[in-house]
């Protein structure tokens, strides 16, 4: 266990997600923090790798809170890391269009409000088969604009998309939402300066990876049964054989000497007697976390549930 010394970049505020996303870690780093290895402050772990990045939460307070000198994140979302390569290469420009953004939005009265967000999301989901969404150029402003956007004014505040890979969420009801934090956006652009930024598969991270590596994975949740709805981040599915893929992976880093720990949802809070996990990290240290997320859609009866941290050190 380790303390750490806060904020010690000196980014002015503390680095937070620029993006509301599912399963999203932002409650639970201080319990994660807990478990996190030694070598992040002595110095020995120069390398810190993040390949289901989302809203990167531990990432931001790893970034801000411990001497890393490379970073790595990666995701298989297409539209999460074009925001990404969008804010660490033309902050300036993303941030006046966001403003324009704002000021808009908030003029309008509910009915123009939704109507505008309509008319975004229908761009945004036109413009996805019309653009080059592989090599950064400058219509990446504007579709990083329409993101953060949609995900600050939409119904819950987050991604979703349907099988056709469109975003699919409807209009929220914010007074005054938050669509251009600029000092959220600065200190990101700070992180991302030293930040690798690839799109793909969580395998394709291997590469970067040696024994000065910490690696955090934070996968799609194992959906409780197999016809229960999973949470859609992109079109792909992430079922029990992805959940295989990713144990041969973790297998294939820990014997390269990585220092590896990842999350996933406890089945036991479901059915006690679920060893999934158990039985595919046989072997490793697993241990437990509440989460404020529930299980019971009764709000009366919500209390707490398990979240599994599995460690190989
Ligand atoms: C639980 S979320 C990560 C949440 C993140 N830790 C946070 O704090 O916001 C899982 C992420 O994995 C991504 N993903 C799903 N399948 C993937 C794959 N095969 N390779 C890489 N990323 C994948 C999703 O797009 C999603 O962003």
């Amino acid at each position: 266990m380790i303390s750490t010394v806060s904020n010690m970049f000196n980014y002015g505020v503390a680095p937070k997600p620029f993006l509301k996303w599912a399963g999203g870690k932002t409650q639970l780093i201080k319990q994660i923090s807990k478990f996190l290895p030694l070598g992040l402050n002595n110095g020995s772990i120069k390398k810190y790798v993040e390949p289901f990045i989302g809203g990167g939460a531990l990432f931001f307070w790893i970034a801000s809170n411990y001497p890393v000198k490379e970073l790595f994140i990666s995701d298989i979302n297409v539209d999460l890391v074009l925001a990404y390569k969008t804010i660490q290469c033309d902050i300036d420009d993303l941030m006046k269009l966001l403003l324009d953004i704002e000021n808009k939005y908030l003029s309008l009265n509910n009915h123009q409000r939704a109507e505008y967000f309509y008319q975004v999301r229908n761009d945004f989901n036109q413009q996805r088969n019309q653009m080059n969404l592989i090599d950064y150029n400058s219509d990446w402003v504007e579709r990083t604009a329409q993101m953060i956007f949609l995900n600050k004014t939409c119904f819950n505040g987050l991604f979703r998309v349907n099988s056709k890979g469109e975003f699919n969420v409807p209009v929220g009801k914010y007074k005054k939402p938050s669509i251009c934090n600029q000092q959220t956006l600065k200190t990101v652009n700070k992180i991302l300066q030293r930040t690798e930024i690839i799109q793909g598969d969580f395998s394709k991270c291997e590469i970067f990876i040696d024994e000065n590596t910490l690696v955090y994975f934070d996968p799609p949740y194992r959906p409780i049964s197999n016809t229960s709805n999973f949470t859609a981040y992109s079109h792909q599915i992430f079922d029990d054989s992805e959940q295989l893929r990713l144990h041969n992976y973790f297998q294939k880093l820990d014997k390269k000497g990585a220092l590896l720990m990842l999350s996933n949802s406890d089945p036991k809070n479901y059915n006690i007697e679920d060893d999934f996990f158990e039985q595919l990290y046989n072997g490793y240290r697993i241990e437990r976390v509440k989460a404020s997320r529930s299980i019971n859609s009764n709000s009366a009866k919500r209390n707490p549930i398990n979240e599994l941290l599995i460690m190989n050190y």
